[in-house]
C-alpha cells in the first residue's frame, strides 16, 4: 500500500530495499524533543495568525506532549515505513488525537521541519561542547596553579630544548582549549537563526509569522533567505570543523600523557580510575583513555570530510543526501563530549611526579641557551659565537659524561679564557626558568599571571 504521508499519487509501496536505504528513523529518532518542540511553536503561531483554530492548535500542541511522554518512556512503536522521525510523530498525533492533526503540516515541509530541528540538536550540543570545554580548562589552570614553578624540559623534536614549568606546559593547552571555547561560541552565535517557515523552499503564500516561531525555539532571527535556510549545513559542518580541531588538540595532549605516563619518563601518575590494566602482564598500567582520546580525531575528523562531501556539489535547494548529516554529525557529537569528560577527569586526577620533572629539567644541556646568552650579556660575544662556545662547552660535557654545571671553570676557560664563577649562576633550571621574564614566558610570575588572566574568564 502507498505511503499514508505522500501516497496520493502513488499506486504501488516502496521495494523492501527502497525503504531500507530512504529511513532515517533508525537514527534521526534522537531529534525527537526538538521536532515536537518545533512542531508545538509552530502550531501555536498557526493559532496566533488565524491559519488553524485555536482549538486545534490545542489539541495538536497537548497531542505532542502525549507523544513526546511515549517515546521518552519508551513507549513508542517507530516505523521504518514512516521513514523519519517527522512522520513517525506526525502519524502517531493522528492516532492520538484525531483530525486536527492533519492540520500541523500547513505552510511547513519536512524540508524546514528537518533543518530546524537538526539546527536545535547541534545547539544543543555546542552549549555542551562549551561545558565540557569550560570545565577541562578549569582542572588545567587548577594544575597550572599548583605547578606554576615546577620545572621541567620543554622540548623542540621531543629534543631537550630548555627548561619551562609545569605550569606553562599547562597553559598552553589553556590557551588551544580556550581557542576552540571562542570558535565553538562563534559558530553557535552564527547558526542561531530559524528555518522554520521557509517551508519545502520558496516560503508559503499562509499569513505565517516566523518571528514569532523564532523566538519560541530560542533563534536569535528567521533566517532571511527560504532556499538558503532549507539548504543550509554550514551550521554542523562548522560544528564539526571546530570539533574536529578541538579533537587535534585533545590528541596532542593524550599523546604527551602516554609517553609522560612510561616508565622511562615518569612525569605523570594517571590515577587508577583512569587507567586499565593487562590481562597477562601484571605490573602494566596503561593509559587507555588517553589513548582513545588520542584516536577520536579519527572519527571527528572523518565525520567532517564526509559532510564535506556530502554537501560539495549540492544543488539548490533540499536534496536526500542532506539526510546523510545527521549520523555523522550525532557519532561526533557523542565522541567528541566523551573525550572532553575523559580528559578531563584525567586532568583532574592525574598527578605531576615533581622530582621526576625537576630530574629530566637538568639532563640533556636544557641551560645551553642560558649559558650562550650570558656569553652575550657579560662578555659582550655576539650571539653567533656565543652558540659555538656553548658547543663546544656542550661536546665536552658530552665527552665526559657530565652535565654542563658540572663542569669546572678550567674546563670553561679552557674554551673560553674570559669565562667566571659567575656563569653559574645561571646554569642551574630554576635560574633559567625564572629569568623568561618576557611577556607569555615560562617564568612562574608569568605563568601566575596567566593563570590569574584565565581564571577570571572562566
Ligand atoms: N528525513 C529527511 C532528512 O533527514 C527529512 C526531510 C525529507 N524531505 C524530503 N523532501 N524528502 O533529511
Amino acid at each position: 500500500s502507498s505511503n499514508q504521508m505522500w501516497g496520493g499519487r502513488f499506486a504501488a509501496g516502496p521495494d523492501a530495499i527502497m525503504e531500507a536505504i530512504n529511513a532515517s528513523i533508525g537514527f534521526d529518532q534522537r531529534m525527537a524533543a526538538q521536532d515536537i518542540a518545533g512542531s508545538r511553536a509552530h502550531a501555536a503561531m498557526l493559532a496566533a495568525t488565524g491559519v488553524i483554530t485555536d482549538s486545534d492548535a490545542q489539541a495538536i500542541r497537548e497531542g505532542l506532549l502525549t507523544v513526546l511522554s511515549e517515546i521518552q518512556n519508551g513507549e513508542f512503536q517507530f516505523s521504518t515505513a514512516l521513514e523519519d522521525i517527522h512522520m513517525n510523530v506526525e502519524a502517531r498525533l493522528k492516532e492520538v488525537i484525531g483530525e486536527p492533526a492533519g492540520r500541523l503540516h500547513t505552510g511547513r515541509s519536512r524540508n524546514d521541519q528537518v533543518a530546524t530541528d537538526f539546527k536545535l540538536w547541534v545547539r544543543d550540543q555546542f552549549d555542551a561542547a562549551e561545558s565540557g570545554l569550560l570545565a577541562l580548562i578549569r582542572a588545567l589552570l587548577a594544575q597550572a596553579e599548583a605547578g606554576a614553578d615546577w620545572v621541567m624540559p620543554g622540548f623542540t623534536h621531543l629534543q631537550t630544548a630548555q627548561p619551562v614549568t609545569w605550569g606553562h606546559h599547562m597553559m598552553a593547552y589553556v590557551e588551544m582549549f580556550g581557542r576552540d571555547l571562542s570558535r565553538v561560541r562563534d559558530a553557535r552565535a552564527r547558526m542561531n537563526e530559524s528555518p522554520l517557515g521557509a517551508a519545502a523552499l520558496a516560503g508559503t503564500s499562509f499569513p505565517i509569522d516566523r518571528q514569532m516561531t523564532a523566538e519560541a525555539l530560542g533563534f536569535d532571527r528567521p533566517a532571511a533567505n527560504s532556499l538558503d535556510a532549507v539548504s543550509d549545513r554550514d551550521f554542523a559542518l562548522e560544528f564539526l570543523s571546530t570539533a574536529s580541531i578541538c579533537a587535534v588538540h585533545l590528541s596532542r595532549f593524550a599523546e604527551e600523557l602516554v609517553i609522560w605516563s612510561s616508565a622511562q619518563f615518569r612525569f605523570v601518575t594517571l590515577s587508577d580510575r583512569f587507567s586499565t590494566g593487562s590481562s597477562i602482564m601484571p605490573q602494566k598500567k596503561n593509559p587507555d583513555a588517553a589513548e582513545l582520546i588520542r584516536a577520536k580525531v579519527g572519527r571527528i575528523y572523518g565525520a567532517n570530510t564526509a559532510l564535506m562531501m556530502v554537501m560539495k556539489g549540492l544543488p539548490l535547494a533540499y536534496s536526500k543526501d542532506m539526510q546523510e548529516d545527521k549520523e555523522q554529525v550525532f557519532d561526533a557529537a557523542d565522541n567528541w563530549m566523551l573525550a572532553l569528560a575523559a580528559m578531563e577527569g584525567m586532568v583532574k586526577d592525574m598527578t605531576a611526579n615533581r622530582e621526576s620533572l625537576a630530574a629530566a629539567a637538568g639532563s640533556g644541556f636544557s641551560t645551553a641557551t642560558d649559558l650562550a646568552d650570558w656569553l652575550v650579556r657579560v662578555l659582550g660575544l655576539p650571539f653567533r659565537d656565543a652558540h659555538h662556545v656553548t658547543g663546544s662547552l656542550v661536546a665536552m660535557a658530552e665527552s665526559k659524561g657530565c652535565d654542563l654545571p658540572d663542569l669546572t671553570l678550567e674546563d670553561m676557560q679552557s674554551v673560553h679564557a674570559d669565562i667566571t664563577d659567575n656563569v653559574y649562576s645561571v646554569l642551574t633550571v630554576e635560574n633559567s626558568v625564572n629569568s623568561r621574564q618576557s611577556y607569555g614566558g615560562t617564568a612562574p610570575d608569568q605563568v601566575r599571571a596567566q593563570v590569574k588572566r584565565w581564571k577570571a574568564l572562566v
